[in-house]
């Protein structure tokens, strides 16, 4: 038996109702690697919520999946890249209540309250991958 994790998918993400998608998809996926009721939501909200800014901000972009595993851990990450107008301050962004939207500027903080790890990178004018990870152990 081989060892190499084995999940992996992606959704495009053009029209809203791709975010439904985005959300059945990882809830399938991470109800599979074994994460409890629980975590399967924290990973599904912040699921939502990146699908969500991408439709919203980028108008369109993908997410990938893949499962992670090393000797003591499985993991799931979550990749959401888009080529939109990019965030010209990511650390303002991180802040709860900011929003260029009238929004309620909880998407990001939140998902990272709900993540193990998150990492952005934007560029203005070029666009923004997202990347999210969440463990549980074996
Ligand atoms: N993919 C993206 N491309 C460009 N800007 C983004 C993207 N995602 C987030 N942003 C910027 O970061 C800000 C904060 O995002 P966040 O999701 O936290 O809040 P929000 O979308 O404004 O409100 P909500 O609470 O409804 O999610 C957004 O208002 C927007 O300016
Ligand atoms: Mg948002």
């Amino acid at each position: 038996m081989s060892n190499e994790p084995q999940g992996k998918g992606e959704v495009r993400i053009d029209d809203e109702s791709h975010i439904v998608t985005v959300r059945k998809t990882i809830r399938d996926a991470a109800m599979r690697l074994g994460f409890g009721i629980t975590d399967v939501t924290r990973i599904v909200t912040a699921a939502s919520e990146l699908a969500r800014n991408i439709f919203h901000y980028a108008g369109t972009g993908i997410m990938r999946w893949r499962e992670l595993a090393d000797v003591s851990r499985i993991g799931i990450e979550l990749t959401f890249e888009d080529h939109g107008p990019g965030i010209a301050d990511v650390g303002q962004a991180m802040l709860e209540g900011y929003s260029t939207s009238g929004g309620f500027g909880m998407g990001l903080p939140g998902t990272k309250r709900l993540m193990d790890e998150m990492e952005i990178n934007s560029q203005t004018g070029r666009g923004t991958t997202i990347v999210v990870r969440k463990w549980r152990r074996k």
